[in-house]
């Protein structure tokens, strides 16, 4: 059974400067107990994918096409007051950067028992019964709860911001950037507790991260996004060792990566495109090396190289020679 589905969605922002095409015809889907990343430099729209599946767009940003479905629920067309019953109990999201946003002057153990209040209706005493519970099960030492956040490492607090989004036992979890600005070792840390707490809880995980050198242990799938199109997606093994478009290519030169350790990691030049007047044909062409004139003028179509394995190039795999 599918877990979610997110067909041809577009997301627009409607700004005085015009209309940011943040999301534009995006489709992946996500089985039961799942892990999916998703990855892209930043800007490329993976928080409007992650908040368009949970309705917390601002209000100039609006889903303009496309359903979303969570199992048979079809997320896109529910009341502002529907989607608040899904919202945390279904899907939950560890939010890009929380974790530096907590309330300084309230205990960690006090924040996770307000996160349990808000979403359920228990006493006090029931919410931080739950709130030791989640502690225990993100891993943190019990003796800490009534520790402050300035008492807790990057890490821990993240660990925190996990225990919060488990509040209420989603059937999937959103980690957007979920390790940026720790280091390597408590990001390793971080990822194989999202991946035990996917095992154990069963639940679905979509990890969002511009660094495509993470994700190798703990996705099953991963889907590649560049300003606002899915330009390949497959099958962990596939996108690493097969892929075929060139952004992705790049993607895994520009991090350090210990199967290719003698050569230096290579960012992309330039940067992704202004999303209200994105580049025509190919949205990746002025940045691609091997980009031909059809790549100006022709989108290229998504290409099926098998195994659910598909990219979106008109000359795939071309760095390969
Ligand atoms: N509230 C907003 N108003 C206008 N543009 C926005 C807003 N939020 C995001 N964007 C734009 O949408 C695009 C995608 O942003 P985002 O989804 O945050 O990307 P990512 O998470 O991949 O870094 C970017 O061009 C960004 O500037
Ligand atoms: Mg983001």
């Amino acid at each position: 059974m599918k877990l979610l589905r997110v067909e041809n969605l577009k997301t627009y922002f409607h700004i005085s400067e015009g209309i940011v095409k943040a999301v534009d015809d995006v489709s992946f889907s996500l089985d039961d107990g799942q892990c999916l990343g998703l990855v892209g430099e930043s800007g490329c729209g993976k928080t409007t994918t992650a908040l368009s599946i949970n309705r917390l767009l601002p209000p100039e940003g609006i889903i303009e096409g496309g359903e979303i479905y969570l199992e048979s629920v079809k997320l896109t067309v529910l009341s502002d007051v529907e989607i608040r019953k899904h919202r945390w109990k279904d899907v939950s999201m560890v939010f890009q950067g929380a974790m530096n946003a907590m309330n300084p002057v309230m205990k960690i153990g006090e924040q996770i028992a307000e996160a349990v209040v808000w979403h359920q209706q228990v006493t006090h005493q029931q919410a931080w019964n739950r709130a030791k519970e989640l502690f225990e099960l993100v891993e943190l030492e019990p003796g800490r709860i009534g520790g402050y956040p300035h008492e807790f490492s990057g890490g821990m607090k993240q660990r925190a911001m996990i225990a919060m989004a488990l509040a209420c036992d989603p059937k999937l979890v959103i980690g957007d950037e979920p390790t940026t600005a720790l280091d390597v070792m408590v990001q390793a840390q971080i990822l194989n507790l999202l991946d035990r707490l996917r095992k154990t809880l069963k639940m679905g995980l979509i990890i969002i991260t511009h660094d495509l050198s993470i994700l190798g242990e703990t996705c099953d799938r991963i889907a590649v996004m560049y300003a606002g199109k899915i330009v390949e997606i497959g099958s962990t093994e596939d996108v690493y060792d097969r892929h075929m478009h060139p952004y992705t290519h790049r993607l895994l030169m520009g991090f350090p990566n210990i199967h290719r350790p003698k050569l230096m990691p290579e960012p992309i030049p330039g940067s992704p495109p202004d999303l209200i007047r994105p580049p025509s044909g190919c949205r990746f062409h002025p940045r691609c090396d091997y980009a031909q004139e059809i790549c100006q003028e022709q989108e290229p179509g998504m290409t099926t190289a098998g195994n659910g394995h598909s990219y979106a190039c008109h000359f795939g795999g071309a760095f390969n020679g």
